[in-house]
């Protein structure tokens, strides 16, 4: 049995938990059209889908909640914000948002043109759709190794700088209003980007006057793998070492849900105070006053405090090693996954698992599925029904590199047994493996279709 680093907290609070009978979850997924998104929360017993939003606060986290100053303007929770801010990301401006997209949305509205071209390791699907939804076109280039899931390398989330390179002098500088790179690399593995390469890509970027805008959400996650594997990191702290990754950058936004460990928030900084003008302008027509931006003050407290705890290291060593534990676990009964294991979640290879099923039918949905019928146990497909879409160019359907499976896990959630269950539930299904069949989808919408697209079992 793999080790277990034990968790740097105990338990104060409970929230029951349920599993309820196959029959049960037939016919519940029966009336979801087979999309996890659509299942009732309460009929799922273990809940991967996603590590956004979904943590545990803390207690000082609840207590700041209590001092939650509600003002419309200037409130006093915004400034303890702003020091959080200041003292960890050092950007001159910031404006605090709902979630990680709305920054997004703001970002693209005031700076994608159609036509455009954003870079990135590989964007998540909220900023592919925000920059398309602009008439944008968001690239990836992530370096090949991403692209092999058994490979060992410790920074899988790199760019390809020669590719960004070549890339920028092909479409123009003046044709990309911005660049950015996601840390950790959540649509490739969850894997981790190092420094020095983040310093190539800020180094690309400024050659060619591109502003640089890192998409943070998991950037203590990040921070972490760099001090773990990085050559010249082991004796910096998380802190000092996510210092030195924002210098680089002209802004960043984050999704708060993830390493800021809140159930809602995020922001978007940055240091030209054209552009900060321009933000406030736009998150005043659709999230709120700058001093709030869509939260309530008490989310704000909340986030000013989570930023810190994100940061911790006893946290992030029991954290990335919960993710390796049940890694380790699937890779011992021969189950593929990526590897090397990454900070928030377990990569499911459904392309190796299910080599039966085609992409076109959909091996990642196959397998999602199926996982939820064996144990209640919700992750999230992330392969062709989240990224495969028409050439804009040809109309031809262009499908993704990988098929995958994320079980995603919250933050300071569950226990070592719920994990164990997760993994006993996958060593029961790869038995049954053969059985599996692909989906067809009976109802898709134009953007972001995994949300709310339904199936039917081939
Ligand atoms: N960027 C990355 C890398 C993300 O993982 C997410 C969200 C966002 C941006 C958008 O943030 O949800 O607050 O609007 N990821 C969640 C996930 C939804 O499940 O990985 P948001």
């Amino acid at each position: 049995m793999p080790d277990y680093t034990a968790e740097p907290f105990r338990i104060k609070m409970v929230e029951p938990i349920h599993l309820i009978s196959l029959a049960a979850r037939q016919a519940a997924m029966l009336q979801a059209g087979f999309n996890l998104f659509a299942l009732r929360a309460e009929d799922v017993y273990i809940d991967l889908l996603t590590d956004s939003g979904t943590g545990t606060m803390s207690q000082a986290q609840w207590a700041a909640i209590m001092e939650g100053d509600e003002s419309y303007a200037g409130a006093r929770s915004y400034f303890h914000l702003a020091e959080s801010m200041k003292a960890i990301f050092g950007f001159e401006y910031f404006v605090p948002t709902h979630q990680g997209r709305a920054a997004e949305n703001i970002l693209s509205a005031i700076l994608v043109k159609p036509g455009m071209f954003v870079p990135s390791n590989m964007h998540f699907d909220t900023t592919d759709a925000n920059i398309r939804a602009r008439g944008g076109r968001p690239t990836n280039l992530v370096a090949a190794a991403a692209f092999d899931p058994t490979l060992q390398h410790p920074f899988k989330g790199n760019m390809d700088v020669e590719k960004l390179h070549a890339f920028i002098r092909q479409v123009g500088p003046q044709n990309i209003p911005f660049g950015t790179i996601t840390i950790t690399n959540n649509a490739g593995g969850g894997q981790p980007v190092s420094l020095e390469n983040i310093r190539a890509v800020a180094a690309a970027y400024r050659q060619y006057k591109i502003p640089f805008f890192i998409d943070a959400c998991r950037f203590a996650e990040n921070s972490f793998f760099i001090k773990l594997r990085e050559p010249g990191y082991a004796s910096k702290s998380t802190l000092e070492i996510a210092h030195e990754i924002f210098a680089l950058a002209d802004g960043a936004w984050m999704s708060a849900k993830k390493d800021a460990l809140v159930n809602i928030g995020g922001f978007l900084a940055m240091r030209d105070p054209d552009v900060y003008q321009k933000v406030c302008n736009e998150l005043i027509l659709r999230e709120g006053f700058p001093t709030y931006g869509g939260l309530a003050g008490r989310d704000l407290e909340a986030m000013a405090v989570g930023l810190w705890e994100g940061l911790d290291e006893a946290y992030l060593a029991y954290r990335v090693g919960q993710t390796a534990y049940l890694g380790e676990r699937l890779l011992e009964a021969g189950i593929p996954i990526i590897e090397p294991t990454g900070g928030h979640a377990i990569y499911l290879d459904a392309g190796r698992f299910l080599t039966h099923i085609p992409q076109a039918e959909f091996p990642g949905q196959a397998l999602a599925a199926a996982l939820y019928l064996e144990g209640a146990v919700r992750g999230v497909e992330i392969g062709s029904v989240m990224f495969a879409h028409p050439d804009p160019d040809t109309g031809e359907m262009v499908f993704p590199q990988l098929e995958l499976v994320r079980l995603a896990i919250p933050r300071r959630v569950y226990t070592q047994a719920h994990l164990d269950y997760v993994a006993e539930a996958l060593i029961r299904l790869a038995q049954k493996r053969n059985n599996l069949r692909g989906y067809r989808i009976t109802y898709s919408p134009a953007l972001l279709r995994h949300f709310t697209a339904r199936f039917e079992p081939l």
